[in-house]
């Protein structure tokens, strides 16, 4: 079996896990949610670092393969610091969602979406803007989301209250696409696409960041055959509250998660 790992702060690399079971349904997954210590959003660089490095040990003792850091801000805040250090290869999520927006985009202004630490890096802009000197890139971080997200209420007044209030940021600024720069905003895609003005085109960049892991081993994965691939789960959080929140994203029912606080 092929076995991707992936991490976040918390539920929303369940996101990318989703997208992962839909363009690679062959490949086993181990998957650790840092829900204890979410939000990464309002931490500094350091403390990021650190917990990156913390789970990406923890995962290289679990046989994988690929590794996916499925967080905007973890990726932002560590990718490059982190990335010759495994000897297995790592996927970021920003860059694929860069070149998402830079091939939807005409009216050449991108909205992006995310924590106020992938925010403040810039990370989108001076890549968006490294390619394309031209383009506009409006930045607006989102943290209740995150709150939102982390605490199970995805959908009522409170979701909508917030949701509105963020994307009511960009009315009149022309632009024609948003990147969803935080793993956990894919879950409010209902409410998100309610607020949006009409024509504006959502990048979620697990599709691209999947892609782009399809190329890299697919077809390792469909040489390893028919084995029923396994998906481990663990959390620095509540079990419990990760198994129901979790099945919930997913679509389909988390049986076991293992609390582990590294
Ligand atoms: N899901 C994360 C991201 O993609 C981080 C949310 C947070 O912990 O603040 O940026």
């Amino acid at each position: 079996m092929v076995t991707i790992g992936l991490f976040d702060s918390g539920f929303g690399g369940l996101t990318v896990v989703r997208e992962l079971n839909k363009q690679l349904p062959g490949a086993g997954v181990e998957f650790y949610g840092d829900n204890g210590r979410a939000p990464y959003g309002p931490l500094s660089r350091e403390q990021i670092t650190g917990y990156v490095r913390q789970i990406l040990d923890f995962l290289s003792n679990k046989n994988i393969d690929a590794a996916i850091m499925a967080c905007n801000t973890a990726t932002a805040a560590a990718f490059d610091r982190v990335k010759d250090k495994y000897s297995f290869p790592l996927l970021g999520v920003i860059e694929p969602g860069i070149k998402g927006a830079l091939a939807a985009t005409r009216t050449k202004k991108i909205g992006v979406v995310a924590t106020q630490f992938t925010i403040k890096s810039g990370a989108h802009k001076l890549g968006i803007q490294s390619l394309d000197p031209a383009v506009e890139v409006i930045g607006q971080a989102c943290p209740q989301i995150t709150q939102l997200v982390e605490s199970g209420l995805t959908a009522g007044p409170e979701v909508d209250k917030a949701v509105s209030g963020y994307l009511g940021k960009f009315e009149g600024s022309g632009i024609d696409t948003l990147v969803l720069g935080c793993t956990h905003y894919p879950v409010l895609l209902d409410p998100i696409k309610r607020y949006l003005a009409d024509g504006v085109t959502i990048v979620d960049p697990a599709v691209g960041t999947v892609a782009e892991l399809k190329e890299l081993i697919g077809s390792k994965v469909a040489n390893a055959g028919s084995v029923i691939p396994t998906y481990n789960f663990y959390t620095s959080g509540d079990p419990h509250l990760f198994a129901r929140v979790g099945s919930a994203i997913l679509g389909w029912p988390i049986e076991r998660v293992q609390k582990v606080v590294l």
